[in-house]
């Protein structure tokens, strides 16, 4: 059997890895063994996502949680050299572009086992951003690169990757949502809350950059308190996001506000359901950007760039700020919005063709190895 450690840390990583496990576990020659790093560790923020996407509880949970950049990737690292040096996989995989990420990319580029990344090649361009500075770091490590889409390609190949590293498999975030989608269409979770499908605005913010500062925080809050008055609104609100309300005495007011429902995190099926009877999408997160592109699902991006062109260029996706929210919204509302297209395997197929790539490759590793 093919050993293969599955990093779970945070929760955009629980939709990629899913569909990833699932496939492997149906194979008769791969392990799939899941490490939870514990980055994100709220129920709702991790196993309440798990639970919805079938995922069984890790294998290895190393409980790091919160703290600075430092001390979570360094606790990261040194937590998962310990389960390396007992446990030595033959592969390691890890997805996206959280702190532990790189963490686990590191431990295994230098452990030498060889280091697969889910979700290679993204840039924004901005290092500013601490994913950014992960992406970077994890893709010149990486043994092997698994990329969503062309542009991806193109970034690596630019930065000196060797193409034979890269195999595009497409983007596995669209398994997850296929693999559910009668569950999210039965969920309705927008009538449970009284709102009407189809009428109203779905907020999600959880980027330092927005939510830390009160010079950031107050305009954004000051838009979409106006935007409520023509549009419902839903804000399912990060942790950190919720951190900042209260730090700047935001919170009541959202709260107070007619149109406004104020949400905690909530788990995998109920948000889905959420986007796909929303109007229109206001967000800074990574994944809803291309959430909203295979649905179709306008998406007003609160961010100055993005890692992810491709829901730009095709999808239904815009980078706005607070102070062009309304007049983007009058256009979503006037259905001015562009319909958009669906990006090239973003099918519900890519975790079988991380399987079929991984397969070929560690034929390859074994008789390279004999
Ligand atoms: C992390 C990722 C980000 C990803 C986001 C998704 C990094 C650098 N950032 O950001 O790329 O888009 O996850 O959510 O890895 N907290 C809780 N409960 C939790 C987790 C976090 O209360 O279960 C709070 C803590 O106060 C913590 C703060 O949120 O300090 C930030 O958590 P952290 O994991 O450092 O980063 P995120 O902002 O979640």
């Amino acid at each position: 059997m093919v050993n293969i450690h599955l990093i779970a840390a945070a929760r955009p990583n629980f939709m990629k890895i899913a569909p990833l496990f699932h496939a492997l576990n149906a194979t008769d020659w791969a392990n799939p063994v899941l490490v939870h790093t514990g980055q994100h560790y709220d129920h709702n923020m991790s196993d309440a996502i798990l639970e919805d996407l079938g995922v069984p509880k890790p294998d290895f949970h190393l409980g790091v949680g919160s703290g600075s950049h430092a001390e979570q990737t360094g606790s990261v690292m040194i937590a998962y050299e310990k389960i390396c040096m007992k446990h030595r996989p033959d592969w390691i995989v890890v997805v996206g572009d959280v702190n532990s990420t790189a963490a686990c990319a590191m431990v295994g580029a230098k452990l030498w086992i060889p280091v697969i990344h889910l979700e290679a090649g993204l840039r924004s361009r901005d290092r500013r951003m601490p994913e950014e500075i992960n992406r970077l770091v994890t893709d010149a490590i990486a043994d092997v690169l698994w990329t969503p889409s062309a542009d991806a390609d193109e970034n690596l190949i630019s930065e000196g990757i060797h193409e034979d590293q890269i195999d595009r498999i497409g983007n596995i975030m669209i398994d997850s949502f296929e693999m559910l989608r009668e569950n999210i269409e039965q969920a309705r979770a927008a009538s449970k809350l009284a709102l009407d499908p189809g009428n109203y605005a779905l907020v999600t913010l959880h980027r330092p950059s927005n939510v830390d500062t009160l010079g950031s925080l107050r305009p954004i809050v000051d838009a979409l308190l106006t935007a409520s008055s023509e549009l419902p609104i839903v804000f399912v609100a990060h942790p950190r996001t919720i951190k900042g309300l209260e730090k700047f005495s935001m919170k009541h007011e959202i709260e107070e506000a007619a149109n406004v429902t104020l949400l905690e995190p909530v788990p995998y099926v109920r948000f889905m359901s959420l986007v796909t009877t929303a109007k229109v999408v206001i967000t800074d997160s990574g994944g809803l950007q291309e959430e909203t592109t295979y649905l179709g699902i306008p998406c007003l991006t609160l961010r100055e760039n993005t890692e992810r062109p491709v829901t730009v260029l095709l999808g239904t996706n815009e980078l706005i700020d607070a102070g062009s929210l309304a007049k983007n919204l009058q256009s979503v509302l006037a259905g001015n919005w562009k319909k958009g297209k669906c990006p090239p395997l973003w099918d519900g197929h890519t975790a079988d063709r991380a399987v079929e790539s991984l397969k070929r490759r560690s034929t390859a590793l074994q008789l390279s190895r004999k």
